[in-house]
Order: C-alpha cells, then sequence, then structure tokens
C-alpha cells in the first residue's frame, strides 16, 4: 500500500538501517526497483522531483506508481523530491503524494521556517509528511547553482530551532554530500562529527542524506568502455552510507547511481547487439541493471531488507 514514512522512519532509527529513496522518471526505472524491494522484502519511497514531472507529465507517473502498489503488498512512500515552492508541494498533496519535500535551503533561515511551516501546516492538515532542508549541498541543487565554496554546513543548534518551529517530519542536513557523479575533488570526506551532534540534539528524529550516490567505479568504467565520457566520476563510499544509518539517517536519497547503472547496461547493449533496434531490448536490460542496483543498495547498503 501507499503509505507515509512515519512508521518506515522509526523503525528504521531503532535498527538503525535507512530506507532508499529512489528517483523515478519512467515505468522502467519503477518496475526496476519495486521488484528489487519485492526481492528484498523492503519498504522503500519512490521520488519524483520537478524535473522528472515535466519529464513523464504528472498523471503518467502517478498512475506508473499506482500500478506498482497494485503489484505487490509493500509498502511504499511517494514523494516529492525538492519542491522549491508552496504550489508545487500542494499540486503533489493534493494528487496522493503521501510525503513532500520543501527545499526552501537556499533561502534565509527565517524564510525557510516561514515557507516548511506554510507547506507542513498545509500537508498535515491532509495527512501527508514533510521533509525540509537545512544547510547547503555542494554543486547543483536543482536550477540553483550553489559553488562548492558557498557551501554551507548544517548547524545543530539551528536544526533543533527549526526542527521544534516547523514541526517539519524529517530533515535534510548538509554535511559534504553533493549530487550527480563529481562529489569529490580529492579524497571523499564527510563531516561526521557534524551528523553526531545534530543526531545527539534532535534524539530520536529521523535525518535524511541527499547526494548519497556512491558512483561505483565498474559502472562508470562500463559507461565509458562503451562511449560514455564521465571521467573523474566519484561518489560517497558505501561505508560511510552505513556508518550515516547508525547516526539517525533514516532516509538515503539515490539517483545517480541509479541513471549510471540504467546507462551502462543500454550503452552495452547497443554496442554489443547493433542490428537490434526494438526498444524493449535495451530498455529491458536497463530495467534489469536498475534492479541489481536497488538489491546491491538494500542488501548491502541500506540494510532494509526483510524489514516489513
Ligand atoms: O536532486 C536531484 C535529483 O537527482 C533529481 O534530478 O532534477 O534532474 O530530476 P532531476
Ligand atoms: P545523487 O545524485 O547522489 O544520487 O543524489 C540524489 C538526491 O539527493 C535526490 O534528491
Ligand atoms: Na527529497
Ligand atoms: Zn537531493
Amino acid at each position: 500500500p501507499l503509505v507515509t514514512s512515519t512508521e518506515l522512519f522509526k523503525k528504521a532509527y531503532d535498527g538503525k538501517y535507512a530506507i532508499g529513496a529512489f528517483n523515478v522518471n519512467n515505468m522502467e526505472i519503477i518496475q526496476g526497483i519495486v521488484d528489487a524491494a519485492k526481492e528484498e522484502k523492503s519498504p522503500i519511497i519512490l521520488q519524483v522531483s520537478a524535473g522528472a514531472r515535466k519529464y513523464a507529465k504528472p498523471a503518467y507517473l502517478k498512475k506508473l506508481v499506482e500500478a506498482a502498489i497494485m503489484d505487490t503488498d509493500l509498502p511504499i512512500v511517494l514523494h516529492l523530491d525538492h519542491g522549491e515552492d508552496f504550489e508545487i508541494c500542494k499540486q503533489c498533496i493534493d494528487d496522493g503524494f503521501t510525503s513532500v519535500m520543501i527545499d526552501a535551503s537556499h533561502h534565509s533561515f527565517e524564510e525557510n521556517i516561514e515557507l516548511t511551516k506554510k507547506v507542513v501546516d498545509y500537508a498535515h492538515n491532509k495527512g501527508v509528511v514533510v521533509e525540509a532542508e537545512l544547510g547547503r549541498l555542494a554543486g547543483i541543487e536543482d536550477d540553483v547553482n550553489v559553488s562548492a565554496k558557498d557551501a554551507t554546513f548544517t548547524d545543530p543548534d539551528q536544526a533543533v530551532e527549526f526542527v521544534e518551529r516547523t514541526g517539519v517530519d524529517s530533515l535534510a542536513i548538509a554535511i559534504g554530500t553533493s549530487h550527480g557523479a563529481y562529489k569529490f575533488k580529492g579524497d571523499p570526506n564527510l563531516d561526521f562529527q557534524r551528523l553526531e551532534k545534530i543526531s545527539m540534539l534532535l534524539d530520536g528524529y529521523p535525518l535524511v542524506l541527499h547526494g548519497a550516490s556512491t558512483v561505483l567505479p565498474e559502472y562508470v568504467e562500463l559507461c565509458n568502455k562503451y562511449g560514455g565520457n564521465i571521467p573523474g566520476a566519484q561518489g560517497v563510499p558505501e561505508d560511510m552510507l552505513r556508518r550515516a544509518a547508525q547516526f539517525g539517517v533514516c532516509k538515503i536519497n539515490i539517483d545517480t547511481d541509479l541513471r549510471l547503472a540504467m546507462t551502462a547496461a543500454i550503452r552495452k547493449s547497443l554496442t554489443e547487439d547493433p542490428g537490434n533496434f526494438d526498444p524493449r531490448k535495451y530498455l529491458g536490460l536497463g530495467r534489469t541493471a536498475i534492479k541489481e542496483m536497488v538489491l546491491h543498495k538494500i542488501a548491502n547498503v541500506l540494510g532494509s531488507s526483510n524489514s516489513l
């Protein structure tokens, strides 16, 4: 069934594991993720960005997720990823999403609180939960380009005040991750001291980690081997994600790793089978690659297998 994340996060917090939040854009991605979750008996969050809604049209994604829910009795959260204003959050809430993110992290502290509170009031009235973000991730945050230099990590005391004043259900924090396939110039490094402080102050409260793809070298290499050009890509090492789940991180966002897996499989298929022009063949292999990536994440990184 379609559920909110409230109960899922409680169990994940206590069990020190995380729920995977996977970005969805089309049928093959949704099916690959859901097939993996079924096999691992894991709850999942399917998240839709503004770009995904623009690409697939909102009604199509909603209906595809409904079809996935008919296909399984797994708990599935339908979440808006990086909602930039009240309007898009309201639209998704009215559309039947069970969770929305209001990302006002690029506004001032007070404006972030004000906008988040407005979304929380509307959402809670309809039984929908809200994620907000405090602090800035380095790199591209949807349309807002925040240079690495200006990236500001989440202040632990502000996090407490933010949660108290907004009543928001979960909080995305900035501790050194960033979106996309180029997360670190040198060695990967996250501010675990800061995370521990935040999780100590916000005892029992679910935190969210964005920009949490690992950018597995074998998939980058496969892309590059079959005509791609993705040099210098680097993500968050898996042991850091496992460690984050020990300190209150209950939701781990993954998009880039799905993109890499699907692209690697499709590139390989098109190269190895040049006579094929049936999209089902390469899209089917792309879907299998998504499933394998999500199986790996759930079983070996998130730790949410058999947690129903
Ligand atoms: O945070 C961004 C997600 O990876 C979604 O990306 O806005 O290109 O759909 P998108
Ligand atoms: P990645 O780019 O690391 O997959 O992060 C995705 C994300 O945070 C979506 O909100
Ligand atoms: Na999100
Ligand atoms: Zn994000």
